[in-house]
């Protein structure tokens, strides 16, 4: 069987985890690794067997290569697009697609309909639980969707050389909710929202948030966001509708619960954070990657996805 050839530009913190499932996956294989630290692409192509290249031209013109996964720091992600894209590879992005509106705007222009060969790594659609919340909200199960709540904190605050380069909370972090209201609830139309420093001021930017937005069918939207949670990485989502609710509950580590005199259902804590969180995920993203570039469908969620949640981080930043 022909298998998808695939590069990994950026092989830090999540280049590592799509390389390993590249690597892993019966139907790709992982050809090259670059990243500018060339130790750390040495690294990740010793682990699997693939090449290292010295630069991106090298990867951009291996044959071997149909696909580029774009892991690096957000502020590359245009311009490897762009040349990925003009090279007649399809992409699958990292998010944010950029920190700036208006360069993403000119990456549409100049990529034109190539767009339509970029996925963006939008990994929480592909989460098995948050997939059947929607296809079931879509059925119709509660009738019309009124209220979605997301809850999205992060086990503890990045390093401040992370934020200092993050584009902010609403960019770094909740680009995601962005696209998983739109994933539930299409379009927004309006979002206003409220920030504050409340853990340690040396972060030098908000670390806890509370938006709300209202989706063009009607239905309103509240994100609960925060940069530090002491129970494990708090992942839920809740939508309310005509004829009763859906709610997608954390993940913990085991399903074991302890009953005692004291307390009932105290259960271990839930996962730590995105890597084990949406393990599943990462890899269901790589599957329906590599299963349009075998059929040619159209990669989703898109070029055009991506734009729309950074514009609605832009809109209150
Ligand atoms: N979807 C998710 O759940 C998720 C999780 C984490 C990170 N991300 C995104 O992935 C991207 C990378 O984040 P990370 O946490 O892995 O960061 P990281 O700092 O661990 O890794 C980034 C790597 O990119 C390399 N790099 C920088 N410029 C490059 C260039 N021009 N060409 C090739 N390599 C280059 C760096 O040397 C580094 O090794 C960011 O855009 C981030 O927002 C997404």
């Amino acid at each position: 069987m022909h298998k998808i050839g695939i590069a990994v530009l950026g092989c830090g913190r999540i280049g590592r985890v799509h390389a390993g499932n590249i690597a892993a996956h019966p139907r790709a294989e992982l050809v090259t690794c670059y990243d500018v630290a060339g130790a750390a692409a040495a690294g990740l192509a010793a682990q699997f067997g693939a090449d290292c290249a010295g630069s991106v031209e090298q990867v951009l013109s291996d044959e071997r290569v149909h696909g580029v996964l774009i892991a690096s720091s957000t502020d590359t992600h245009v311009e490897l697009i762009t040349r990925s894209v003009g090279a007649g590879k399809a992409v699958l992005c990292e998010k944010p697609l950029d920190l700036d509106l208006a360069r993403v705007a000119a990456c549409r222009e100049a990529i034109g309909p190539l767009a339509s060969r970029v996925m963006i790594g939008f990994n929480r659609r592909f989460d098995p639980s948050f997939r059947a919340l929607r296809e079931r909200v879509a059925a119709g199960e509660i009738g019309r969707v009124e209220q979605v709540v997301i809850t999205s904190r992060d086990p503890a605050p990045p390093p401040a050389s992370y934020i200092a380069v993050s584009g902010g909370l609403f960019r770094d972090m909740t680009i995601h909710d962005f696209d998983m209201a739109r994933y539930l609830v299409g379009d927004i139309v309006e979002v206003q929202a409220m920030g504050a420093s409340l853990l340690d001021p040396a972060i030098g930017d908000i670390d806890t948030a509370m938006l709300m937005m209202r989706a063009e069918s009607g239905a309103l939207v509240h994100v609960n966001n925060s940069r530090r949670c002491v129970y494990g990485y708090d992942q839920r989502i809740e939508v309310f509708g005509e004829r009763g609710m859906l709610q997608a509950q954390n993940r913990h580590k085991t399903t074991v619960e302890a009953w005692g005199g004291e307390r009932t259902r105290a259960a271990d804590p839930v996962e730590d954070f995105f890597i084990a969180r949406y393990a599943e995920a990462y890899r269901a993203e790589l599957d329906h990657f590599i299963a349009c570039l075998e059929s040619g469908a159209v990669l989703s969620p898109g070029f055009a996805d991506g734009e729309a949640a950074l514009r609605l981080a832009d809109a209150i930043s």
